[in-house]
């Protein structure tokens, strides 16, 4: 058997690759289950997925997440730091192409993916509060297939707070007020760290459906190319 490369840049099927990004509470996830049945409504193959994953490596980044997983050091019980992280996330991508995203867009499906690696290195970039980091990260997911189309909802942290507070649940690791606002800032100049990339901003601050009204005006310039 010869050794496939399936994480270069190169198009191998009719599949189509979109990207929600934006910080906690910022309606990623809402959004993405919206576009995927408006795409299935018009008879396309359309599939939802997330990240931190389902899979073994995203199944233990969710219990770092809620403080399952610690170190325990001097310093602990805390999380671990912002290098091991990037690293899991970086695992947790590869692994999440390679058993899920790839093989649904050479089926052809249009793969719409709740958070991906700027997801690493906005949040990771923030904890580390070092600019440096973001090559490094980047680095990381090198080769990580690049979305088709990326869309950022931008949404001020007072407001993606509301939300979260409405929703009731235990902040998670990342949910503090002042780390998801130095976040909201890099979200909205994303495009620096991403250069050459497609990537749509959105004012998510707005009701449901006008923000999946924008959303589904954002990728329909990609839909003619894809078979149904
Ligand atoms: N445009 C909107 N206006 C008002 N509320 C919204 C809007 N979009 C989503 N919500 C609500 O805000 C909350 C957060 O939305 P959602 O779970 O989609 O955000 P998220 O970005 O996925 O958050 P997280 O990163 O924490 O998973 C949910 O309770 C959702 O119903
Ligand atoms: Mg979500």
């Amino acid at each position: 058997m010869t050794a496939r490369d399936t994480t270069g840049p190169t198009r191998d099927s009719q599949g189509l690759f979109v990207v929600l990004e934006g910080i906690d509470g910022a309606g990623t996830t809402t959004q993405t289950e919206r576009l995927v049945r408006a795409l299935r409504a018009r008879s396309m193959r359309a599939q939802a997925t997330r990240e931190p994953t389902n899979g073994p490596i995203g199944t233990m980044i969710r219990q770092v997440l809620t403080g399952r997983i610690v170190v325990a050091d001097e310093r602990g019980p805390r999380a671990p730091d912002w290098p091991t992280m990037a690293l899991l996330f970086a695992a947790d991508r590869m692994d999440h192409l390679d058993a899920d995203i790839l093989p649904a867009l050479r089926a052809g499906t249009l793969v719409v993916s709740d958070r991906y690696d700027h997801s690493s290195v906005a949040y990771q970039s923030a904890s580390a509060q070092d600019p440096s980091s973001v090559r490094w990260i980047r680095e990381l997911n090198a080769r990580a297939r690049r979305p088709d189309l990326t869309i950022v909802l931008d949404v001020p942290e007072r407001v993606a707070s509301q939300r979260r507070a409405a929703r009731g649940e235990r902040a998670e690791l990342y949910e503090q007020s002042a780390f998801l606002q130095r976040l909201a800032g890099f979200y909205r100049v994303l495009d620096q760290h991403f250069p050459g990339e497609p990537i749509a901003h959105i004012d998510g601050d707005q009701p449901e459906d006008v923000v999946h009204a924008a959303v589904v005006a954002a990728v329909e310039p990609l839909l003619q190319n894809v078979h149904k």
